[in-house]
Formats: C-alpha cells, sequence, structure tokens
C-alpha cells in the first residue's frame, strides 16, 4: 500500500470535477433500470454512493436510497443534486447501519478504492449484514486481467487538446495487487494528481470473498442488459486501454449459514485453528444465522435485470 493512501483522498480531489468527467462512460440508464428491477420495492444502500451518479435516479423513481461515502466533498456534490438520498458518512467497511435492505450495491469498480484484501473481505461481510432475509448484494466492477504493457506500470493519454494533456498512471504491486496511480492533469498553469488508488481483485477472488460473507452467487452479467459475461465484454475505451475486459455486474444472495464456510477460530496447542465456537442467541452470529435460515434461496435464478 502506498504510504499516502487516505481514502479520503480520492474524494477530496476528484468531486469538483467528478460528474463532468464520468458523463456518458458509464450505462448509467441501464444500471438504474436494473437495480431498480432488482430492488423491487424495498429499500436500496449504496456504498462509495459518490455523488449520486445511481442513487440519485434510483431515489428519483421513488425507491428508498441510502447511500455510505468517506468523502464529504462527494457527499456534497450529491446535495446539490438531491435531497431524497439519505447519505452517511462513514467507512463502508465498517459502518453500521440500524436498518436492513432489499439490495445493497456497490458500483463502477467502487470495491477497488479500499486498500487491502482484508477491507475488502469486510465490505463484502457488510454488505451481507445489511441484507434483508433473501436480499441481493450487487458488485460492478471491470475484470481485473493481467498487468499488460511494461512490466507493472501503465501510462496512458486519456486526452489531449491545444493546452491540456490528461495522463492515466501508475504502478501495479504483483504482490499485493495494490494499484498506486494517478490521474496527472497538465495545463499551462500547472499539474494538478487525481489519486487512483486501491486493491484490484480478479473476479473469481471476488465469488470467494461472497463465499467468505455467506452469499451465494445468483447471476452474473457482462452488461446492465443481462449481457453474458465473456472475455471478450468489453464496453469502455478506458478498459479495452488498459486490455481489461468489462466485468460482471455480479448478485449475490443470502444463504444458509450451514452451507458457508466455517470461519477459523483462535489456534490451538497443534498451531493449527480451532473450529469456532457455535454461535449463542443474542450472538450477531446467530441473528444472521436464523434470518438465512427462515428463506428459501434460489441459487442460479436468473431473475433478469431487463
Ligand atoms: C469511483 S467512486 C464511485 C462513485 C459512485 N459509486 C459512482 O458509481 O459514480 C468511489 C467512491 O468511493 C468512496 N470511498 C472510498 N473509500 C471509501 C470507504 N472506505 N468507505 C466509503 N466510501 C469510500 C469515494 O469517496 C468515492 O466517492
Amino acid at each position: 500500500m502506498a504510504d499516502d493512501y487516505d481514502p479520503r483522498l480520492y474524494g477530496a480531489r476528484w468531486a469538483e470535477h467528478y460528474d463532468e468527467w464520468h458523463a456518458g462512460i458509464m450505462d448509467d440508464e441501464g444500471a438504474v433500470a436494473a437495480l431498480a428491477e432488482l430492488a423491487g420495492d424495498g429499500p436500496v444502500l449504496e456504498f462509495g454512493v459518490g455523488t449520486g451518479r445511481l442513487a440519485v435516479p434510483l431515489a428519483a423513481r421513488g425507491l428508498d436510497v441510502t447511500g455510505v461515502d468517506i468523502s464529504e466533498e462527494m457527499l456534497a456534490q450529491l446535495h446539490q443534486k438531491s435531497d431524497r438520498v439519505t447519505t452517511v458518512l462513514g467507512d463502508m467497511t465498517t459502518v453500521q447501519l440500524d436498518r436492513r435492505f432489499s439490495l445493497a450495491v456497490i458500483a463502477f469498480s467502487s470495491i477497488f478504492v479500499l486498500a487491502t484484501q482484508q477491507d475488502q473481505v469486510a465490505l463484502f461481510r457488510n454488505a451481507a449484514n445489511h441484507l434483508m432475509p433473501g436480499g441481493r448484494f450487487v458488485l460492478e466492477t471491470t475484470a481485473v486481467t493481467a498487468p499488460s504493457g511494461d512490466g507493472n506500470s501503465r501510462l496512458r493519454v486519456v486526452k489531449l487538446g491545444h493546452d491540456r494533456l490528461v495522463l492515466s498512471a501508475g504502478v501495479l504491486d504483483p504482490m499485493t495487487s495494490y494499484y498506486n496511480g494517478a490521474w496527472v492533469v497538465i495545463e499551462p498553469s500547472g499539474a494538478k494528481f487525481y489519486p487512483v488508488q486501491g486493491r484490484n481483485a480478479p473476479h473469481h477472488e471476488l465469488d470467494l470473498m461472497a463465499e467468505l460473507a455467506g452469499l451465494a452467487l445468483e447471476n452474473r452479467w457482462g452488461d446492465w442488459k443481462g449481457g453474458p459475461f465473456t472475455a471478450q465484454s468489453t464496453d469502455r475505451a478506458e478498459e479495452r486501454a488498459r486490455a481489461a475486459t468489462r466485468d460482471p455486474h455480479r448478485c449475490w444472495r443470502s444463504r444458509p449459514r450451514s452451507s458457508a464456510p466455517v470461519g477459523h477460530g483462535p489456534r490451538g496447542p497443534s498451531g493449527r485453528h480451532q473450529p469456532r465456537e457455535p454461535a449463542r442467541a443474542g450472538d450477531p452470529r446467530s441473528r444472521s444465522w436464523t434470518r438465512a435460515n427462515c428463506r428459501t434461496v434460489r441459487c442460479g435464478a436468473r431473475p433478469g435485470p431487463r
């Protein structure tokens, strides 16, 4: 991890330009329609809600939307557009809200802004803990592939104008998958840096994180229209330039605790981990066990977001 990693830095630098620079890059309309269908009439929780690119139009459809973000600056931009989204300033890996949601979502590779694998697993667990029985967690990321180009570093031109050059540069640490990068905007008045830092994780690793959180994969799509995810799935110039395929929008549901992997307990005298003690009434684990077991979970059924 970079010494200067601070999760609030992204918003502090990007907030002012975020909407302008991201306009038209993503399939916002498709995402909103698909998420609205997956949520039904239930409440929606978005982690890393940012300026409300998705949360604002979802709330405008009449959905009850809560958004968590660690950046005051990003949330301030959201509030300028709408007062219909309930916002919470906090860390998505640890925030605890006193309610449950039918849909939790983290979009636009925002899980990769987290710096470590531990944080990413914590996010999955936190998402699972905020779901109603049978609730869904949807995650959108780019598909991470092996670094291309010169070793583990990347440099590409994003935009070139008469008085402006925008570069995207970064270095990937192959041992931790931590990407330390930035967009660099060079103008006659000087250069500005917009950090893009965090940990990349391939889709199979994300699937394991979902398993650890007791979630069962329900679906995987290559786009918001329900298209298949294949090695050729790619629809963003930026991702093509990085030789990355566009990742699935994955959807997991809570499932019976008994089929979830057993967590590790403390190490015993042999050095091996002992099984965890069974959860007792009042223990948060037993609550989630009961919640999950009183539902029939449809696994593999394709609801088809659109
Ligand atoms: C790439 S932006 C995505 C914004 C929005 N979801 C979208 O799709 O346009 C990532 C967001 O995650 C937020 N973020 C970064 N680390 C966070 C953390 N630990 N907890 C909550 N939000 C975080 C950033 O402030 C930023 O708003």
